[in-house]
């Protein structure tokens, strides 16, 4: 089983291994209980654990081994560092000192792993460099997940992170299928956090950006906006939230004649651009340097013909979400365009979108037309069998948007 304990909602898959690969047998979604993920770390895994197990009885899960996920900016670095070419056994050991620099918590209570992105012994003779994927986790964040793990009766097997896990349901499983010629940019748009990580060709990740602006943000400005109580802010959303897409020409005026910026999260210095020594390698100044720019105010006024009736409760809701959303894809736009000049050779061809807030109406061809690239819901029911005699189809189908991460995880010793 996969399981992916967000603020908002709980979501979990089973998957068997079949005779031509996984099979998805259960699928399901809860929500989680307010006040037990603050900033993505679990601070009640009593009651969280508690409502794992109810949810689970609910749909007559009785696995037990469960792959679950970790997700917190604040408590977890995930990134592709670069370091001089070396053994592995070099590189265990020179990890163990390299973590510090990379993390914004005290080394002493973090667990930590990394893999070479390209194994040392396949790297081109001529490459001084390699890519190493670095995820270190503050021990305190990892304990309570798995404490909440517990509390659930479950036998964790694994924790992953949640890119590398969606990635494996939406280009790994399709990876030979030419999936890997190309780099897709994931944008997972929950409820506390954004996050875009970047895979290039092999579906290797070669850069992650954390955006703390996504649907709970959304809500409480709406609730704010409209003097409502956050649950009743979250169902006006839900019931009239829609994005007014050929209001996008509002937002085009803002872009462009922004300075550029390297987003917080940088990724691995390219060699060509590292000089000699270790301190040019390991330089992330990016991170310790000073807080980015203010972001321009949005523009709040839209062509009148595009926008519905003004006082109308669309067009509340409406007003009221814009400038957290013309923020949002902002960032969105600024990390592509950041990352298509550092790479020229590999630029995202499109963008694989997941989360709960991606089902926002029309946000898709929304940010399209922002980033001015192809955008498609990442759907991770498309590639993977399902055994439709257990798993009803409006389950599967319409909460796709929410389930990249978890079939990832359920299918994560199932594919190559
Ligand atoms: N129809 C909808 N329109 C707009 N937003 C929606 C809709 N349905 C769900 N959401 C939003 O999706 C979010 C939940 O999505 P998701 O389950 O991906 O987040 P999460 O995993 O709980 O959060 P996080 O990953 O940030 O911890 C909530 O903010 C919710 O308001
Ligand atoms: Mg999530």
């Amino acid at each position: 089983m996969g399981l992916d304990i967000g603020t908002s909602r709980i979501k979990f898959v089973e998957a068997r291994a079949g005779r031509t690969g996984p099979v998805i047998t259960n699928v399901g979604m809860g929500m989680t209980p307010r006040d037990t993920i603050a900033n993505g770390v679990i601070v009640d895994p009593d009651t969280l654990g508690a409502a794992v197990r109810q949810l689970l009885a609910e749909y007559g899960v009785r696995t037990r081994s469960v792959v679950s996920s970790v997700a917190s900016q604040s408590s977890l670095v995930v990134r592709p560092i670069e370091v001089p070419r070396m053994t592995r056994s070099e590189l265990a050991e020179t990890m163990q000192w390299e973590v510090d620099r990379h993390i914004p918590f005290a080394a002493s209570e973090v667990v930590m792993s990394f893999e070479p992105l390209v194994p040392p012994e396949e790297l081109p003779e001529d490459s001084q460099n390699m890519e190493v994927l670095l995820a270190v986790a503050q021990e305190d964040m990892v304990d309570a997940h798995v404490q909440t793990l517990f509390n659930a009766g479950l036998d964790p097997s694994a924790l992953d992170v949640e890119p590398l896990s969606a990635s494996r349901a939406l280009i790994d499983i399709i990876g030979e299928q030419g999936a890997y010629d190309k780099t897709y940019a994931l944008l997972n748009i929950g409820a506390n956090t954004t996050d875009l990580s970047i895979f290039r060709p092999g579906g290797l990740l070669s850069f992650t950006r954390p955006i703390p602006i996504a649907g709970d943000g959304i809500t409480n400005a709406i609730a704010e906006a409209l003097g409502y109580e956050f649950h009743e802010a979250e169902r006006a959303k839900i019931e009239e939230g829609r994005v007014y897409v050929e209001g996008a020409p509002a937002l085009a005026a803002s872009a462009g004649g922004e300075p550029e910026r390297p987003p917080e999260t940088a990724p691995a210095v390219p060699p060509e651009e590292t000089e000699e020594g270790a301190e040019r390698v390991f330089d992330l100044g990016a991170e310790t340097g000073p807080q980015q720019p203010p972001i321009e105010p949005p523009p709040t006024t839209l062509p009148a013909v595009h926008a519905p009736t003004a006082g109308s409760p669309e067009r509340q809701v409406y007003d009221a979400m814009l400038p957290m959303l013309v923020e949002l894809v902002t960032e969105v736009r600024r990390s592509l365009e950041y990352y298509a000049n550092r790479f020229p050779d590999s630029s995202a061809d499109k963008v694989l979108l997941y989360g709960g807030t991606t089902r926002l109406g029309s946000f898709p061809e929304f940010l399209a037309n922002e980033v001015g690239m192809e955008v498609e819901i990442g759907d991770p029911f498309q590639h993977v069998a399902v055994d439709e005699a257990s798993v009803p189809a409006d389950m599967y189908r319409d909460n796709a948007c929410f389930m990249p991460i978890v079939v990832g995880l359920a299918i994560r010793d199932m594919i190559a």
